[in-house]
């Protein structure tokens, strides 16, 4: 067994093993090397790892197209990923290991049990399931430095990434792997334990309950489904998120929206002790300075103004490659 620094901070050329070069591992290899660490990317096949070097070109060569990463710097982060055979060789002296196997508990199991036999003892060991509690499956002595770090595909243009602890997972390990994804330029989400689905594959899933049903019920078609959330809700989400968007709306109105609303679920909902918390306090949104959120004394007017300037612009950019790069539909 090789020792690494164990360290994120003081590497910040980290060595970074990807086990898994399907369609998540090959692109965290990417967003890894781009991020300017060395990455290995090892797979159980090996016409699938031969795969993932295409896929990897050809991603890296989609950024590089659009600008976001610099065509001199195309070279060097190619040839910061190596592929490899054996997991053995694989994770040996790595600073992280993150693995993206399929989302099978014996397969992932199997993968834990060969990685705590060859990897460093302080390597942190992290995990991209969706929706598994990976933590009863990783040996014990490797439990302290082990966590999730979930992310949306494709991660190299998503920022968002969700770390999630296990039970005994040291704090220190989420730091780091907070300030490595940090410096980045990612947007991790820290969770105080792992919830599966997380925040946004949850309300994602809540959003498909009511969509089937819109959809199975005869209510309304898939495109009118489709320019509902394109053309209202993901474009005021995408600039506010939604409890940033409740502020603007008002939370007084919102409480009654949702004491009168008789469709999802079909009884009135409960009522909100954190909204009624806020009420009660006169936090009812923007127009009185503060709701969910603090707004820094900026008046409604000066916050409206952005906010629509904000929404025009995207919505502006949204049209223009909806025309450049048909998605079809
Ligand atoms: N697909 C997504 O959008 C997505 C998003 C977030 C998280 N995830 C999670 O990421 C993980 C991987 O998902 P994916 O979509 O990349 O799956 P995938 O099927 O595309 O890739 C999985 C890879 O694991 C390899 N593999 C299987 N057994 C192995 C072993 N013993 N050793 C090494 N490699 C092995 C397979 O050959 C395959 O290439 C899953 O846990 C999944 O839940 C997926």
């Amino acid at each position: 067994m090789t020792i690494a620094t164990g360290n994120l901070d003081m590497d910040r050329n980290v060595k970074v093993t990807l086990i898994g070069a399907g369609l998540m591992g090959h692109a965290l290899a990417l967003v890894h090397a781009i991020g300017g660490h060395q990455v290995r990317i090892q797979d159980a096949s090996s016409s699938q790892l031969d795969k993932s070097v295409e896929l990897i070109n050809s991603a890296l060569g989609t950024m590089v197209d659009s600008g976001v990463v610099q065509s001199t710097k195309s070279h060097e982060i190619q040839a910061r990923i190596m592929p490899v055979i054996a997991l053995a060789d694989a994770v040996d002296g790595a600073g992280l290991i993150i693995e993206a196997v399929v989302e099978n508990a014996d397969v992932k199991r199997q993968v834990y049990a060969e990685i705590d036999a060859a990897a460093p003892a302080d390597v942190i060991l992290a995990s991209n399931t969706s929706h598994l509690n990976v933590f009863p499956l990783i040996p014990e002595a490797r439990q302290k430095r082990s966590l999730i770090s979930h992310w949306y595909t494709p991660p190299y243009v998503i920022d968002l990434v969700d770390l999630a602890p296990g039970p005994d997972t040291d704090p220190e390990v989420m730091r780091q792997m907070k300030a490595l994804y940090d410096g980045m330029g990612k947007k991790p989400v820290l969770f105080d334990k792992f919830i599966p689905g997380y925040v946004a594959n949850r309300l994602q899933a809540a959003m498909g309950l009511e969509i089937t049903k819109l959809l199975d019920e005869g209510w309304v078609s898939a495109k009118s489904i489709d320019d509902s959330i394109k053309y209202g809700l993901a474009l005021r989400m995408a600039l506010m998120g939604v409890l940033m968007k409740a502020d603007f709306t008002g939370l007084d109105m919102m409480r009654r929206g949702m004491a009168n609303r008789t469709y999802v679920p079909p009884v009135p909902t409960p009522e909100s002790p954190t909204l009624n918390k806020l009420l009660v306090e006169g936090k009812q949104g923007v127009m009185s300075g503060a709701g969910y959120f603090e707004y820094g004394g900026r008046s409604p007017e000066e916050l409206f103004r952005n906010r629509d300037i904000g929404l025009l612009r995207l919505k502006a950019e949204v049209a223009r490659i909806e025309d450049e790069l048909p998605l079809g539909g």
